[in-house]
């Protein structure tokens, strides 16, 4: 049989019967449409109100960290890490060319730079050797800082990307951030309720970031959150996050550049309620991975994404990847499947093809592409 019809039969087996099988879509139920009725009845539907306290309160127990700063999108709350992280205009900022483009983009609103690495094949995400390769070819250290001896400006941070709510080689990389002074920030934002060795992912970096879009584990609508380790550091996401305005009965004095990032009362009302299932969606998850992993097991083609050791995810995106002999089938098994309407997707393009991106200082990032080439993402949140 054709590999992309083994593939749509055992889809088939391990999915609900359905018209059509979405990527990652929320589940809004009646308790989400009462509460959100309820913060509309307050009258508090902007920055302030009992939605956003409480909502903050879950993620806090959650993550078992307190320093959250809730706001309107994980694209915001990598911008705020950034910025309190203290990246200027002419720095430049280590993410993996396979990463969604908001890492990218924010580093750029600052005036910075990014530098393209390569991803290890088994958590798709930064590769610590050959990160280490690349600082020791492109950069001396310099002021205690590493110099990119190409372009002459200074490597400040690195963004370490999560990639589809599975848990990336998230201790070497931090080592290797301490060794180099690079402040060391995660995007977990598609890892709500994903941990490693029973820590939350988010939590091991000087900062981390979380999405509550539509498409994610739990949602808000659109929004986001940023995670820190100090007082200090929450202090002044949480102030520039609110446009920098000083706390004052009826001053309005603004005491740097601050960004209009808050998230809504209603859309933490959302959020409050859907967190409360969080466990019911990992749950569901968890169970259709397993019924992935038996369907996929006969075909000899193809290989599940396996979470790496003491991992325990979300498993917000599940994917397999097309083994080295039929790696030029990727595009014929995404129209057939969609054409069935099965919404499978490829990653996204890496950041080097990219018309924006394209001349910013990388490395090979032979996995990158070939990850890119192989992988594709199945239904995963029915
Ligand atoms: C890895 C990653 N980083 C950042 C973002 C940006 O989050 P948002 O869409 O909430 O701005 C997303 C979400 O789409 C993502 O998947």
């Amino acid at each position: 049989m054709m590999i992309e019809k083994k593939i749509y039969s055992s889809i088939l087996k391990a999915l609900p019967k359905k018209n059509r099988y979405p990527l990652s879509e929320p589940e809004i139920n009646n308790v989400d449409k009462r509460i959100i009725l309820e913060c509309l009845k307050t009258g508090w539907v902007s920055s302030n109100g009992i939605y956003l306290l409480k909502f903050k309160k879950k993620i806090q127990q959650i993550l078992k960290n307190k320093f959250i700063v809730p706001v309107i999108n994980g694209t915001s709350a990598l911008h705020l890490a950034l910025i309190a992280a203290k990246i200027k205009k002419n720095d430049e900022v280590i993410i993996p060319d396979l990463s969604y483009v908001s890492a990218a983009n924010s580093i750029k609103y600052l005036g910075a730079t990014p530098n393209l690495v390569d991803i290890e094949t088994d958590s798709y995400s930064i590769c610590p050797k050959k990160l280490e390769f690349y600082i020791k070819k492109i950069c001396i250290k310099k002021n205690g800082f590493l110099l990119n001896k190409n372009t002459g400006r200074y490597i400040k941070a690195l963004i370490l990307v999560h990639v589809f709510g599975y848990t990336g080689n998230i201790i070497k990389i931090k080592q290797l951030c301490k060794k180099y002074n690079l402040k060391f920030i995660e995007d977990s934002s598609e890892c709500l309720g994903s941990f490693f060795k029973k820590k939350h992912l988010g939590t091991f970096g000087d900062f981390g970031v979380l999405s509550f879009n539509g498409n994610k584990i739990i949602t808000t609508g659109g929004g986001g959150a940023v995670i820190c380790n100090s007082k200090k550091n929450y202090k002044l996401l949480k102030h520039i996050s609110a446009n920098s305005k000083i706390n004052h009965k009826w001053k309005f004095y603004h005491d740097r550049i601050g960004y209009n990032y808050r998230l809504s009362n209603l859309a933490a009302s959302l959020g409050y309620s859907q967190i409360l299932r969080l466990n019911y969606f990992l749950k569901k998850r968890s169970k259709l991975y397993t019924k992935y992993l038996k369907y996929f097991s006969s075909i000899k083609e193809i290989q599940m994404y396996k979470p790496i050791k003491d991992s325990k995810p979300n498993h917000w995106l599940m994917s397999f990847r097309i083994n080295k002999k039929y790696a030029n089938q990727q595009s014929k098994i995404l129209s057939y499947l969609i054409k069935k309407k099965i919404f499978v997707r490829p990653p996204w393009e890496l950041m080097s093809s990219l018309p924006m991106y394209k001349r910013c200082p990388k490395d090979k990032n032979i996995n990158a592409q070939n990850v890119q080439k192989t992988v594709i993402c199945l239904p995963s949140s029915l």
